[in-house]
């Protein structure tokens, strides 16, 4: 699985028109905080999900990464204490 944050700004939609070229649609997740602007993306079969960077609960709503993200925090608080 692929996560694109960023997926409805102008790079986000070039990574995922050049993803799609790829792998397959179902593989790829975009994560969004604005799931309408995504209709588009999601006509194609990629996996649209929500989450606000500023609201980082959301973030748990992309499955199969908690593990990722704890370890990002992780790795972020690591280099906050530095
Ligand atoms: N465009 C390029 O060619 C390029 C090249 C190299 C590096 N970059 C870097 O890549 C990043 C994105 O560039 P861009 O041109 O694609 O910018 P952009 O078109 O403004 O896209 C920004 C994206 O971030 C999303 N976003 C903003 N705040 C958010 C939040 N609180 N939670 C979740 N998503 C949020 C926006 O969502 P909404 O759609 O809802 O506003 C949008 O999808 C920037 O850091 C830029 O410096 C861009």
């Amino acid at each position: 699985m692929i996560v694109v944050t960023g997926a409805t700004g102008q790079l986000g939609r070039l990574v995922i028109a050049a993803l799609i070229k790829k792998v397959p649609a179902s593989g790829i997740v975009a994560a969004v905080r604005n799931v309408e602007k995504a209709k588009d993306i999601a006509a194609v079969g990629v996996q649209v999900r929500y989450a606000d960077y500023n609201q980082p609960p959301t973030w748990e709503i992309v499955e199969d990464l908690e593990a990722a993200l704890e370890q990002f925090r992780e790795i972020a608080t690591d280099l906050d204490t530095k």
